[in-house]
Parts: C-alpha cells; sequence; structure tokens
C-alpha cells in the first residue's frame, strides 16, 4: 500500500551505523591522497594548503579591511583588533546584494560589483585615503602558493562567472581596483571561509583547531602536520589546510549510497557531477532533494492529489530556512500546512506529515554523513598526535547549522558515536569568518615588514 511504497523510498536515505563507519573510512582514504605528492593531483578532496600556520595568539593587531564572499550574504567589514592585556576587535559591517546575473555573468563584472560595494563601504565609514590592509575570505577552492595568491580551482555553489577558473583572485581583485582609480587597498591574505571561522573562533578559545561550514556549501579545515602535506616544502609545525570536502564522492566512491534523487539534483545543477558530498549536506541542495522526492511521490500519486504544481516544478523554492520551519517541532501539522500554502502548495494534512517525513529524512542523513566527515578528520587529528584520547574545539558557521532544528544534535551525535576516542567541542562562530580573515592579515602584515 501507499504508506509502504513511501516508507521504501525513505528507506534509502536511512543509512546504518556501518555504513557511516564506511563513509568515515572513506574519507579518510581521501584526504591521505590528497596530501600526498604522488596522487595529490587526482584528488577530489584536494586538501589545499593555506599558508596559515598558527592559530592566533593575542599579539594581532592594526586595522583591517575583510570582504566576505561566497555565503548567503556579501559583506564588507572593518575590523578593528587591539592586542595586549585587553585584547579588544571592534567591527563594522554592511551587506551588499549580489544580483544573480552579476554571480554568473562575467569576471569583470563580479570584480567591479565587488570594488563598487567596497568603494560605498569606505565612503560610509569616512575611510577613502587610508589605504588599508585587506583580507578577503572567497569561499571558493583556490590553490595557493602563498597567503596572497589563490588561483580559483572551480567555482561551486551558485556563481558561475566567466575568466575566473584559472586566475589568482587577489589579481582580479587588485585590477578591479586599478580600474576604479579611486582608492587603493593593500590585498595581503585571500583565506577560505573555513579557515576564517576557525581563526574566529580560535582567538577566542585556544583550543579551536577545525573549522567547519554547514551553510550554503559544506567545508571543513584542520591544522594537519606539515610533515604530512607533502606538497609544501618544510617538515617542522603545522599548516592549516583547506579540505574542499564537498567534492568527496566526485571520483564515484560514494555512488552506493546516492539515491536518484541525489542524481537528479546534481543533473539539474550548475555543476553536475561536482560537489557530490556538498550536495548531499548542505543548505542549497537539501530543499532540491526533496523537492525531488516530492516530485516522484506526487506522480505515483501519493501526493498532493496527484497534481504537480508549477511551485514544485520551480528549483530552489525548499531555501533552509523553509526546511527549518517545516521540521521545527514546535509548529503544529497546521502551520505546516500554512508554509507549504506560502509557497503555492495545497495540501492536506496527510500531505503535510508526508512532506514533513521527507524533510525530516533528508536533513537527518545530512547531518549523519557530515558527522561521519567530521569524525575522520578528528580521528586523524588524534592520530597525528599519537594520542589515545583527544581534546579538541571544532568552530562552526553556517545557515543549515544555525537555523536547522535538528541538524547540528544529529551532527553532534554522530561524530560522538563515530569518534569515540575524541571529545569534541562545538563552538559556535557569531562574528563570521570576516574577524579571522583580519586576524590572518595582522599576521601576514607583520610578516611582510619582517622580510623587507
Ligand atoms: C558566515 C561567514 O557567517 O557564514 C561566511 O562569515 C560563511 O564566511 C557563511 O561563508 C557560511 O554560511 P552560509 O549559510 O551563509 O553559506
Ligand atoms: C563550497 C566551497 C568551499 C566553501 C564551502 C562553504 O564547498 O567550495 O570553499 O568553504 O562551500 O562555504
Amino acid at each position: 500500500d501507499q504508506a509502504r511504497q513511501i516508507q521504501e523510498t525513505l528507506a534509502e536515505f536511512r543509512l546504518s551505523k556501518s555504513q557511516l563507519l564506511e563513509v568515515k573510512k572513506r574519507m579518510r582514504v581521501e584526504i591521505e591522497r590528497g596530501l600526498k605528492k604522488e596522487s595529490h593531483k587526482e584528488a577530489t578532496v584536494k586538501m589545499l594548503p593555506t599558508f596559515v600556520r598558527s592559530t592566533p595568539d593575542g599579539t594581532e593587531n592594526g586595522d583591517f579591511l575583510a570582504l566576505d564572499l561566497g555565503g548567503t550574504n556579501f559583506r564588507v567589514l572593518l575590523v578593528k583588533i587591539r592586542s595586549g592585556k585587553r585584547r579588544t576587535v571592534e567591527m563594522h559591517n554592511k551587506i551588499y546584494a549580489i544580483p544573480i546575473e552579476v554571480m554568473q555573468g562575467t569576471g569583470e563584472e563580479l570584480f567591479d560589483h565587488i570594488v563598487h560595494c567596497i568603494s560605498d563601504f569606505l565612503d560610509y565609514m569616512g575611510m577613502k585615503s587610508a589605504r588599508l590592509p585587506l583580507g578577503f575570505t572567497f569561499s571558493f577552492p583556490c590553490h595557493q602558493t602563498s597567503l596572497d595568491a589563490g588561483i580559483l580551482v572551480t567555482w561551486t555553489k551558485g556563481f558561475k562567472a566567466t575568466d575566473c577558473e584559472g586566475e589568482d583572485v587577489v589579481e582580479l581583485l587588485r585590477e578591479a581596483i586599478k580600474r576604479k582609480e579611486e582608492f587603493e587597498l593593500d590585498v595581503v591574505a585571500i583565506v577560505n571561509d573555513t579557515v576564517g571561522t576557525m581563526m574566529t573562533c580560535a582567538y577566542e578559545e585556544p583550543t579551536c583547531e577545525v573549522g567547519l561550514i554547514a551553510g550554503t556549501g559544506s567545508n571543513a579545515c584542520y591544522m594537519e602536520e606539515m610533515r604530512n602535506i607533502e606538497i609544501v616544502d618544510g617538515t617542522e609545525g603545522r599548516m592549516c589546510v583547506n579540505m574542499e570536502w564537498g567534492a568527496f564522492g566526485d571520483n564515484g566512491c560514494l555512488d552506493d549510497i546516492r539515491t536518484k534523487y541525489d542524481q537528479a539534483v546534481d543533473e539539474n545543477s550548475l555543476n553536475e557531477g561536482k560537489q557530490r558530498y556538498e550536495k548531499m549536506c548542505s543548505g542549497m541542495y537539501l530543499g532540491e532533494i526533496v523537492r525531488q522526492i516530492l516530485i516522484d511521490l506526487t506522480k505515483r500519486g501519493f501526493l498532493f492529489r496527484g497534481q504537480i504544481s508549477e511551485t514544485l516544478k520551480t528549483r530552489g523554492i525548499f531555501e533552509t530556512k523553509f526546511l527549518s520551519q517545516i521540521e521545527s517541532d514546535r509548529l503544529a501539522l497546521l502551520q505546516v500546512r500554512a508554509i507549504l500554502q506560502q509557497l503555492g502548495l495545497d495540501s492536506t494534512c496527510d500531505d503535510s506529515i508526508i512532506v514533513k517525513e521527507v524533510c525530516g529524512t533528508v536533513s537527518r542523513r545530512a547531518a549523519q554523513i557530515c558527522g561521519a566527515g567530521m569524525a575522520a578528520v578528528v580521528d586523524k587529528i588524534r592520530e597525528n598526535r599519537g594520542l589515545d584520547h583527544l581534546d579538541i574545539t571544532v568552530g562552526v558557521d553556517g545557515t543549515l547549522y544555525k537555523l536547522h532544528p535538528h541538524f547540528s544534535r544529529i551532527f553532534h551525535q554522530t561524530v560522538k558515536e563515530l569518534a569515540p576516542k575524541c571529545e569534541v567541542n562545538f563552538l559556535l562562530s557569531e562574528d563570521g569568518s570576516g574577524k579571522g580573515a583580519a586576524l590572518i592579515t595582522a599576521v601576514g602584515c607583520r610578516q611582510r615588514e619582517l622580510e623587507a
């Protein structure tokens, strides 16, 4: 009957502990591939060196500009850091929109728009003539050869501007600043959002040596031993590695747990075949998986009286905030119906029960596989340090983690179950990645002075 068939559909999303342990194990294999000289070029989990060699020590000082591009919001920030006994960080920021035409137009248009926003911000702060050092949080995979050089490997998430892949985005930004001829800036560091988040949190909590984003996209970074990062010279100390774990599975290693709905989401995306793990566990895609399941259930006559509405055919309707509302335990079913109504989905009471269960199943799997990835990371760190037991803090940001009523709990529980030798503390980043980018910029400026 109907109920059984719906349960069979959802059963594919319900992973057992041994399946999750398998995901953890495979992540570990891909991590090693990404770190090794002979295999890093073909590796899907790229393990990109960041040239960030330590977490903050409180001696960082100065005024910095920061950009934060690639998450839900584009921000320009002024960050004033004061070292000493009573360390303080003062932040001012403004959010700017990036229209979809700009995200998917030419690279020149994108960078001109960014510089236009910086110009507006500097006017607003009255700081046009200051020639400030700038840290650029750029939440995409970049091949770095130093703190201030990053070649964009590939766009991810909703971005697709032309003529940027294969280019140094720091240069693209510098050129756009020159084109504008209005102000000067000193671009000192390019920073992934995971790294910025780790640094933001580490400023308050020195045991923070891992960064996680569970938002529009999904990714992590952590402090790896230099001796294990074979593509960077030197064996002393540590360096933060931007894992780019969103691409996990792009070689087919997750195919046994991917469903036909995951494949449909992939085929409908801007980057088919890429970021397969991210497409199973991040905010930009969870609603799309839900939508694919709902379309299928409707076709089979189990939902919406068998009628596929225009709304249901619309990409991106189920944003993270809607999923979060639908899954909230405080909402009565009537309210779930009201939300669906708002979206233009006419539902019966039975429909809304099913929709809620679909959402819950999809987001639970997301939290679990994300937890399996994190379990691999913390266990790697534990082994690196030759410990039977590791205490560590993970700095976290992202709308999925922050807004969703169950994601963080299930994620924590999964890490605990899959990495029992690690005591993992999760610290929510309240200040975004811009603060961390400014801290990295401060260190970069000091290094430059020493070298000069
Ligand atoms: C913000 C950070 O708080 O979170 C960004 O400042 C980051 O750098 C973002 O990209 C991630 O979350 P989301 O959900 O906006 O993609
Ligand atoms: C995507 C990006 C990655 C970023 C993540 C979270 O996976 O490729 O660089 O960290 O989204 O924003």
